[in-house]
Order: structure tokens, then sequence, then C-alpha cells
């Protein structure tokens, strides 16, 4: 595991892509270069009160002199858009972590499938700019409630044919289909999905008979599970033999660090990827949003995974 390296970077530009949309240039007040990202990345956001909040970054990858984030208004949230809106202007001052990407492309893929709704557009706008750069196939179906979609100019230019957006505000209107259109397994086919609860869960259940490592999704807000009760485990540390009790709860971050582990974090909220580690027994009980199914054979995220019993980590 390795801390994230967290940079005072300068609000250098701020506009308005929609009403609640706004978009924030980041640089670096000394160096030039700001360390490198892959489109798809995030980068954490401390806010004042010492929480993170998660936002793709959104330009050009291969312009290391500046990072852009777009923050949507959130009313209801839980804060952290209110105080980007009301509060960082041109010449702030922002703690910004360096990039983390848990939604990169795949290298594998000979054609992506990039399935947007609302907001969660923001990740697919730096791969699109890297597809359409090494001019590599690729279809994005963008949704929005919005009659004009935040960066619809910006897709329509860059993706011409490429991109589909649906404005569910007109009930009218053509939706996007998941079940029609991932129907049918393609070899070589990766598919991206990021947005609200209801189209994950959709794409989730349009795709449950394609190869998980060609389904890739990107969340920031935790999945509720409210039938789930935690029960207390034994975390074995594989390098000294000793044991520790995880009680119910608790979780299995808070009790290594007790034990005087120093460990990274960020959401805790097992949306973010910092707190991996790997384990080489036990049955875990994955609650994260990260990792895929082939990672989770021997890692695991310590903020919010639990174990049956025992588990060993690579500690
Ligand atoms: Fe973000 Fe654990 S700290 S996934």
């Amino acid at each position: 595991m390795s801390a994230r390296m967290i940079m005072k970077l300068h609000v250098s530009d701020v506009y308005d892509e929609a009403p609640d949309v706004r978009v924030l240039t980041l640089r670096h007040p000394i160096r030039r270069e700001l360390p490198e990202s892959t489109p798809g990345a995030h980068v954490d956001l401390r806010l004042p009160n010492g929480k993170i909040r998660q936002y793709s970054l959104i330009g050009d990858p291969t312009d290391r002199t500046q990072y852009r984030i777009a923050v949507k208004r959130e009313d209801d949230g839980r804060g952290g858009s209110r105080w980007v809106h009301e509060s960082l202007k041109v010449g702030s001052e922002a703690h910004v972590s360096a990039p983390r990407n848990n939604f990169g492309l795949s290298s594998e893929a000979q054609k992506h499938v990039l399935v947007a709704g609302g907001i969660g557009v923001t990740p697919f706008l730096a791969m699109v700019q890297e597809l359409s750069a090494a001019d590599q196939h690729y279809t994005l179906h963008y949704s929005s409630r919005q009659p004009v979609p935040p960066f619809s100019d910006f897709l329509k230019d860059l993706c011409g044919d490429s991109v589909s957006i649906y404005t569910t505000h007109d009930p009218q209107a053509p939706r996007f289909d998941a079940e029609t259109a991932f129907k049918t397994v393609e070899d070589g086919t990766h598919i991206y999905c990021c947005g609200p609860a209801s189209l994950i869960d959709a794409v989730k259940r349009a795709t449950a008979h394609w190869p998980p490592e060609q389904v890739h999704f990107e969340v920031f807000e935790p999945v509720i599970d409210e039938n789930f009760t935690p029960e207390p485990f034994d975390i074995r540390i594989a390098s000294t033999d000793a044991v520790l009790h995880v009680p119910a709860d608790r979780s299995a971050l808070d009790v290594l660090r007790e034990e005087g582990f120093v460990l990274p974090s960020s959401c805790e909220l097992g949306v973010c990827g910092t707190c991996k580690c790997t384990y080489s027994d036990g049955t875990v009980i994955h609650r994260d949003q990260v990792l895929s199914t082939a990672e989770r054979q021997d890692q695991m995220m310590l903020c919010v995974s639990r174990a049956r019993v025992r588990v060993t980590l690579d500690l």
C-alpha cells in the first residue's frame, strides 16, 4: 500500500458548464508538471472538515500542467459539492491527491462501449480524448435529465457519430436500452459504466452473462446494504503471526491502526481504492465498489471488507 500524496494546488479557472455543474482547473503554484494521470483516473479533494471527495479528471490526460474536475452541486448530498461551489474561487487553494485510476481503459479491448448517466459522464471525458486521438473503436451512450446535457457540445465535436446522447426529461425521446445493447457477448468488447445506481444496476443486469473482466464500473457513492450484519473476525499478520480481533462494530482498518500499523486511507467507504491490502488465505466478505472479481481473489479493502472467521493479511 502506498499513501496518496496531497498537493496544495491553486484554482486557476472556474466556469459553469451547466447551472449546477462547475468546472475547476487546478495548477501547482510552482511546479510546471503534475503527477501523471491516465483516462478514467480520479483525484481526492480534501474538504476543510477533513473529509474526502473523489472527482474524475476530465481534461486531456497528456496535459500535465493542470487538472480539471467537474463538480455537480448536490443540495441533498453530504456537503462536499456545496462547499466546492460556494468556496472555491479563482486563486483559492485546494488540497488534492495525486491521481488514482480504478477505471482504466483495457489495453486488451478492440472496442470500448462507454455508458454514462448524468455527472457520471466525467471519467469518459478523458477517455474519449485518448480513444479519439488513438483512433480506437468506441461508442459513448450518455443519458442525462438535462434538456442540454453538460459537455454535449464538446462530445459531439470530438466524438461525432461515436456518441449517442439521450435526454431523459422528454418521455418521447429514445432511451439507452442496456438489455438490447448487451444481449450478445462480443469478444474483444469492453463495457464501462458510470452513473446513478439505477443505471449501474441496469447495466449489471444486462451484462450478467458477460465475462466479468470485460465489464467495468466506476462508483463514487457506497452501496448501502441494509441487510448486511457485520460479524467479528480475526486478522493474522503474515510477517509476525500475531492475531488481532476485529469486533463487529469496527473495521479492519481501525483495528490495524490501533495496533500501530500506518495505513493509508481516503474515502473509508470502499469506493476509492486507497486502503487495498493483499491476503493469502481466508474467506473475505468484499463490500467495496472498486476491486474486480480477479482482484478479489487476493486483495481486500480494509475500510469496509470483512472476513469469515479469519483472514491472513500480507502485512
Ligand atoms: Fe477508500 Fe478504503 S479508503 S476504499
